[in-house]
């Protein structure tokens, strides 16, 4: 398959997990993938792995919610590949609290980088896509549509993506972007496997976020939901949410 051939994408979050991930099956399907984090490591990583397949990829070292980084990045990518067809918005970080305990500072920065990420980096990006006609694919969680505990600023700022792709799905339908999100659960990535649940927590809660031992599930599982999102195969896909959790929630 090569859905992406003589397109441009863009994805953050490419240093690690499932952004990592979807650059690397973006690229398999011809696509030229710039790749943004702030994991420099990681970015070499996902370009090495990316070069060696045969495909073709760049690194942008860019903080999501730095408005100047974003639009400046953006700039870069289009002056040097002269077009963009989709943004994956895939970057994002995760803590759990008590929500009594959760500092203001650590609250700022979820909301900084999930959610005003994601809209900073569709603001710089809608201008380009509109000549395109191309598509915006959010990262959004089951923890903003289910109940998960200790999450309040992870799971606010998860609605937030949920509803501001929602937005833009409706804003620019008939300039023919479409916008659509991805709420994956429990794969199994560095964030998932780095988070420590808060002290004292309590164990009957818990069985809302990883409530069985199923098969394994590898980021891959949401690269193809994210890669079939950004393609013309979901073209007539616009304001809807995938939900992508082995059926966890079902
Ligand atoms: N792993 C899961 O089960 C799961 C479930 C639901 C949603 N998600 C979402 O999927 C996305 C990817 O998560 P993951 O599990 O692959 O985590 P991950 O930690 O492996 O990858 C996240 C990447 O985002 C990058 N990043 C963080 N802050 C950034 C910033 N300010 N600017 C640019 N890049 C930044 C990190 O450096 C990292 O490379 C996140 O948005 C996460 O909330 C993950």
């Amino acid at each position: 398959m090569q859905r992406f051939k003589d397109k441009v994408v863009i994805v953050s979050g490419a240093g690690s997990g499932i952004g990592q991930a979807a650059a690397i099956r973006l690229a398999s399907e011809g696509g030229t993938v710039a790749c943004f984090d702030v994991n420099q490591a990681g970015l070499d990583e996902t370009i090495n792995t990316i070069n060696s397949e045969g495909g073709t990829a760049k690194a942008w070292l860019c903080d999501v919610s730095n408005q100047d980084a974003v639009n400046n990045a953006i700039q870069e990518v289009v002056d040097q590949y002269s077009q963009l067809n989709a943004l994956c918005n895939i970057a994002g970080i995760l803590r759990f609290d008590h929500t009594t305990d959760l500092k203001l500072d650590d609250w700022n920065t979820i909301i900084n980088v999930n959610l005003t990420g994601t809209f900073l980096m569709c603001q710089a990006a809608i201008p380009h896509l509109l000549k395109t006609r191309g598509s915006i694919v959010n990262m959004a969680s089951t923890a903003a549509l289910g109940a998960h505990a200790w999450t309040a600023a992870y799971s606010a700022s998860k609605g937030g993506v949920f509803s501001l792709t929602k937005c833009l799905s409706v804003e620019y339908a008939k300039q023919g972007i479409n916008a659509n999100s991805v709420s994956p659960a429990s794969i199994s990535t560095p964030m998932a496997k780095a988070s420590v649940l808060p002290e004292g927590f309590d164990q009957s809660l818990l069985a809302k976020i990883m409530p069985f031992d199923g098969p394994p599930r590898p980021p891959s599982k949401i690269a193809s939901v994210i890669a079939f999102l950004a393609s013309e195969d979901a073209d007539h896909l616009n304001g809807i949410d995938i939900r992508a959790d082995g059926g966890i929630m079902t």
